[in-house]
């Protein structure tokens, strides 16, 4: 399957692999690369197939960037770890955490997110290990949202007229641009890895900044992480597509033990959808919606309400932000 949008049952995900590692291949020749991992679907994917393409020559970070899920980088590190792939753990916490300060407009916040990983972090990393190379899972719904004008992604460049090249100093591989999640998975799975990576729920680049309303701060992302946590624990396995966890900025009047207090609100989403294009609201039972209420207003401190998004995307959009 080549051509943009073809449908995924018609994708044949041997084929697929075997042309993807041998343009990684190619393009690289006999140089080093370098490679992001999130730790989500799509660039799991992509370490795995330019890993077969480059072997040692791929140098795979996962940066830390105050943004991940509870216990998300050392996790991920392990999976790989027990797939033989290495992965070096970088901690960019501070650089993000500083670029993030002060702003509230969601398309600035996944520019701040963009510049300070492919400009500052990354930047240094090519220019230290001397790669041309930056591989990355974008997927074709990326650029559709991106082209659309209806969120910049944190990874699309060229679409945009941007030159990677001329912006950042490298040249990136986006080896799953020709294809959606559906199709990823697909290929993740003939690419042998564990059903709870390629089964993985998506989670986007801006990570918990695409799901805090208002200024993102180390206690606003402590909040954040603990209010997914219980919303992934929750719904894991519930057959959903997506779910998670929004933090809005206004606060709301709430009563504890007895007496006022001006607390935070968390919206539940949880998405029925094939592709992250059009997505409805999963009818979740009440009494599952009534466990995760109780349970976010007892377990995440300064939480007192809690509300379940009921609209589709579009006109909603999966992610906050
Ligand atoms: P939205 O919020 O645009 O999300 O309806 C659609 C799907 O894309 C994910 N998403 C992103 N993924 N970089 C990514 O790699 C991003 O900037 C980004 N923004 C949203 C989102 O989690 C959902 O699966």
């Amino acid at each position: 399957m080549e051509d943009r949008g073809s449908r995924t049952e018609d994708l044949d995900a041997e084929d697929f692999i075997t042309r993807r590692v041998a343009e990684i291949a190619e393009a690289v020749g006999d140089g080093c690369a370098i490679n992001a991992l999130s730790g989500g679907v799509d660039s799991a994917v992509v370490t795995l197939l330019g890993h077969k393409a480059l072997g040692p020559r791929l140098k795979t970070y996962i940066i830390d960037n105050a943004l991940m899920r509870k216990d998300e980088p050392q996790e991920v590190v392990q999976m790989f770890k027990d797939l033989g792939v290495p992965i070096i753990l970088l901690d960019a916490r501070r650089e993000f955490l500083d670029a993030l300060k002060g702003i509230t407009d969601p398309e600035e916040k996944r520019e701040a997110v963009t510049q300070t990983f492919y400009k500052k972090v990354f930047g240094h990393l090519v220019r230290e290990s001397k790669a041309r190379y930056l591989l990355q899972g974008t997927i074709l719904t990326d650029v559709d949202e991106t082209v659309a004008g209806i969120k910049r992604q944190h990874n699309v460049f060229a679409q945009l007229g941007i030159d990677p090249e001329v912006s950042f100093g490298y040249k990136i591989l986006e080896p799953l641009v020709q294809i959606r999640k559906d199709g990823v998975r697909k290929v993740g799975k003939a690419l042998g890895l564990p059903e709870a990576i390629f089964n993985r729920i998506p989670f986007p680049g801006p990570a918990l900044a695409a799901r805090i309303i208002g200024e993102v701060t180390a206690e606003r992302l402590q909040v954040a992480r603990l209010a997914n946590a219980v919303v992934e624990s929750e719904l894991m396995g519930c057959g959903a597509f997506q779910y998670m966890a929004i933090l809005h900025e206004d606060r709301v009047t709430g009563i504890r033990e007895g007496k006022r207090d001006f607390g935070m609100q968390i919206e539940v989403r949880c998405w029925d959808s094939l592709d992250a294009r059009e997505a409805t609201p999963t009818r979740l039972s009440f009494d599952l919606l009534t466990k995760i209420s109780f349970r976010l207003t007892q377990e995440v401190p300064g939480v007192v309400s809690v509300t379940y998004n009921i609209s589709s995307k579009p006109p909603s959009t999966m992610e906050a932000i």
